[in-house]
């Protein structure tokens, strides 16, 4: 696939989509709904319904580690379209969303290679290609910084990019149809001062709540992501109902696991008692 395109005269290299992990997906059966819906997405989540209605740009919100991300990955997956990330930080600016101007290497070796490259983000190279969008942590990012989203939401479907003067856009009505966007915060964040401006809040509907999955599916998840023996799944099981750490998150379960699973390999000790051991420093105390 041609990288380098060619948008209003300015060569633009475009961003290269994510790499999804190959993972199996638990559960979430309500949550993958509400998505596929908003989206437009067949319910056997394959493809988008063929409609005139536009997309919603949902938002996910949840604690960290819950599987925010995962559901995102898993929608991509099922569509077998390219996803494009930002991860949203402090230090965002509003370039950063369109365009970024970088030092070619290889220009040192011949004259006729322009010395600069102008790449587009992950976000202007979905827009353009028709992808999926996915900007995460979007509430760490600025105020200012989210200011070019507002033609990108409202339906004009394009971004300006001030640097090079021009609007990026779908070249095609293709693009302009499977283009989709959806974000994702973790809202404790926002008691402390970070909230997202009223017109991004507006335009990142519905919002979708994400919070811990049953038991039954993080048992599932670490059954599939780690495959540890049953005695070991038995002593998590007891371990989770004895000490009651129902605040725990799927990536801290896991990593749990994977510890205890290690320490029991290397060190040595009942299942159950290294559980015990491990949560304490890979858990913290309990609040
Ligand atoms: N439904 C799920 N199926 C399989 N694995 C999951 C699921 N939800 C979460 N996980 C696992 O839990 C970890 C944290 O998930 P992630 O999506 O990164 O959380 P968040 O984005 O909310 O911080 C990842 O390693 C992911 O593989
Ligand atoms: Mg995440």
């Amino acid at each position: 696939m041609a990288r380098e395109v060619l948008i209003s005269d300015t060569v633009i290299e475009l961003a290269e989509p994510a790499r999804i992990p190959e993972r199996t997906f638990v559960g979430r059966a309500e949550e993958l709904q509400m998505c596929r819906v908003a989206w437009g997405v067949r319910p056997d989540g394959t493809d988008f319904i063929d409609s005139d209605v536009p997309p919603l740009s949902f938002r996910l919100e949840g604690a960290p580690g819950l599987g925010k991300n995962e559901i995102v990955y898993e929608i991509a997956r099922r569509l077998g379209l390219p996803l494009y990330i930002i991860q949203g930080h402090e230090e965002l600016t509003p370039e950063d969303l369109v365009l970024l101007l970088t030092p070619n290497p290889k220009a040192e070796y011949s004259d006729s290679v322009p010395a600069l490259t102008l790449r587009a983000s992950p976000l202007s190279t979905a827009l353009y290609t028709g992808g999926l969008f996915f900007f995460d942590e979007i509430n760490r990012v600025p105020e200012r910084a989210l200011s070019p989203l507002a033609s990108v939401l409202d339906g004009r479907q394009y971004i300006y990019s001030a640097m090079a003067g021009i609007n990026i856009g779908p070249p095609n009505q293709e693009a302009r149809k499977s283009f989709r966007f959806c974000c994702a915060l973790n809202p404790s964040l926002s008691n402390a001062g970070h909230v997202l401006p009223e017109y991004i809040e507006q335009r990142t509907l519905p919002v979708i709540e994400i919070d811990h999955p049953p038991f039954e599916d993080l048992h599932q998840i670490i059954q599939a992501s780690l495959d540890p023996s049953p005695d070991f799944l038995s002593a998590f099981t007891e371990w989770y109902q004895q000490e009651e750490r129902a605040d725990v998150s799927v990536r801290q379960a896991i990593a749990l696991m994977n510890y205890a699973m290690s320490y029991e390999q290397q060190v040595g000790g009942a299942k159950l008692g290294v559980l015990q051991k491990v949560s304490s420093f890979i858990l913290g105390r309990k609040s």
